[in-house]
């Protein structure tokens, strides 16, 4: 059961179906552009999407709002040096924010980095600092249905041969390790994986970056699935990978259990200076970096809850709760089920909607037109290409849609109709119909693309 009861509520927006269908006219089957309160279950993003806690409000009362130097600054200071072990930390608004100012001054334009898988903004600010992102993930994970425990692993061989082949003209200028990987399905990457990370970034002198908007989530998962640490804590997994690396960039968002939040965790004195000249010209004063003083205290007490046991617990069960309610009803999901997410395989489900016509889509436009589900295509419409006479260039790997879960927001109730939902549209698949592509900007097309129903 839920380790905590509720004591401040919010009512769903109830709709009705014809309510539905006017609104995803009106707003051209984009589902980023449906108001809030047009969603009942609001399943886009596990970002900043959590329920504080009382202790969380309780310390944001207390938050200090002094320009320099707050008490909210050298509690939320204390928390994340504990927790990492890092010399130096900023505070930054988010996660992307976390991105730009450490690649804007670790990146020399020409170099490269490699990862497990870079999330969307964490590729864009690398390319932004005019060097390239290369995924190198683990093969295990190319096999959605597949059972291994940590399809989120780096590619130990691809990680070495990149290093070793890398030239001065051409070099590798640090390597990201997303835990867990968003991009990747959300699967955990083990401990031995990012040890053995670690020795060869080592070796050849390269920073190693931990991408942890989902520390807590990894250390739960690999204290349920690797040998050796089922006795240890999340809390002390979390703490033993954040010292395997050289830092790393945090969106709070998501393991801090806050709506806006985020770091950087540094040990090199110098590039942290770097980082701290450019956040105070862009972010704010080192001391707050963009967030309000009772944003840090949040943080700081978010920071605490969420690698509690039963907090870690409750969460994977509700994941693994809808997992096997969906799995019964006929829909595949990425397995093994994580914590943040769960990723449905449009593509099998709908093998009539060819690629451009966007089976993810369609999928997400009819569970919004079923139950009020909001969710996020994660196939072709936002990995794939198409010319401008809307000839499709290039499609994604697997067609996917995206079922985020926020932290402490909806009940078994609340998932048990996403399930129902889905079962009604497993039931009646033949009568999903694609989408076509009727206006689109040339870059992170998916916010703002307008669709209108393939004939
Ligand atoms: C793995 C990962 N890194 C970075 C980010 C960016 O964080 P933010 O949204 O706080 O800018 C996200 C956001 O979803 C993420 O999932």
């Amino acid at each position: 059961m839920e380790p905590y009861r509720i004591k401040v509520v919010e009512p769903l927006a109830l709709t009705t179906p014809q309510q539905r269908q006017e609104a995803l006219r009106r707003v051209s089957y984009n589902l980023f552009d449906l108001r809030a309160d047009e969603v009942t279950i609001d399943l886009l993003s596990d970002s900043g999407t959590g329920a504080l806690s009382a202790a969380q409000l309780a310390a944001g009362m207390a938050g200090d709002e002094s320009y320099a130097g707050s008490r909210s600054f050298y509690r939320f200071h204390e928390t994340v040096s504990d927790l990492t072990g890092y010399a130096h930390i900023l505070p930054v608004h988010q996660g992307r924010a976390a991105e730009r100012v450490l690649f804007s001054s670790l990146l020399s334009p020409g170099s490269t980095v490699l990862s497990n898988t870079h999330f969307d903004t964490t590729r864009a600010n690398v390319e932004l600092a005019g060097c390239t992102a290369r995924d190198l993930p683990c093969p295990q994970a190319a096999d959605l249905d597949s059972d291994q425990p940590f399809k989120g692993d780096i590619d130990l061989d691809a990680l070495r041969d990149a290093l070793e082949t890398a030239t001065p003209g051409s070099p590798v200028a640090a390597v990201v390790m997303t835990v867990t990987n968003n991009g990747g399905g959300g699967q955990p990457v083990s401990m031995e994986n990012l040890r053995r990370t670690a020795e060869l970034c080592r070796l050849h002198r390269v920073p190693l970056i931990l991408d942890a908007a989902r520390f807590a989530e990894n250390a739960w998962l690999v204290t349920r699935r690797e040998p050796g640490y089922q006795d240890r804590t999340p809390r002390q997994v979390a703490e033993e990978a954040f010292r395997l690396a050289d830092g790393c960039v945090m969106s709070a968002k998501k393991d801090g259990i806050v709506h806006i939040g985020g770091f950087i965790g540094l040990n090199d004195t110098e590039l942290a200076q770097k980082c701290e000249r450019l956040l105070i010209a862009t972010e704010g004063f080192s001391t707050y970096g963009g967030l309000a003083g009772r944003d840090l205290d949040m943080l700081a007490q978010g920071l605490t809850e969420v690698t509690e046991p039963g907090y870690l617990a409750e969460r994977a069960d509700i994941a693994a709760h809808l997992a096997q309610r969906i799995r019964a009803v006929g829909v595949d999901i990425v397995e093994p089920a994580g914590l943040h997410a769960l990723y449905l395989n449009a593509g099998r489900l709908l093998p009539h909607v060819p690629p451009h016509r966007y089976p993810g889509h369609a999928l997400a436009c009819r569970l919004y037109l079923d139950g009020g589900i909001r969710s996020a295509e994660l196939g072709s419409l936002y990995l794939g290409e198409e010319d401008e006479d809307g000839n499709p260039v290039k499609s994604a790997p697997y067609e996917l849609v995206r079922l985020a879960l926020p932290r402490r927001v909806y009940t078994r109730s609340h998932y048990d109709h996403v399930a129902r939902t889905l079962e009604h549209i497993a039931k009646n698949a033949d009568s999903v119909h694609g989408y076509r592509v009727v206006d689109q900007s040339p870059i992170l097309r998916h916010f703002s693309i307008k669709l209108a129903p393939a004939d």
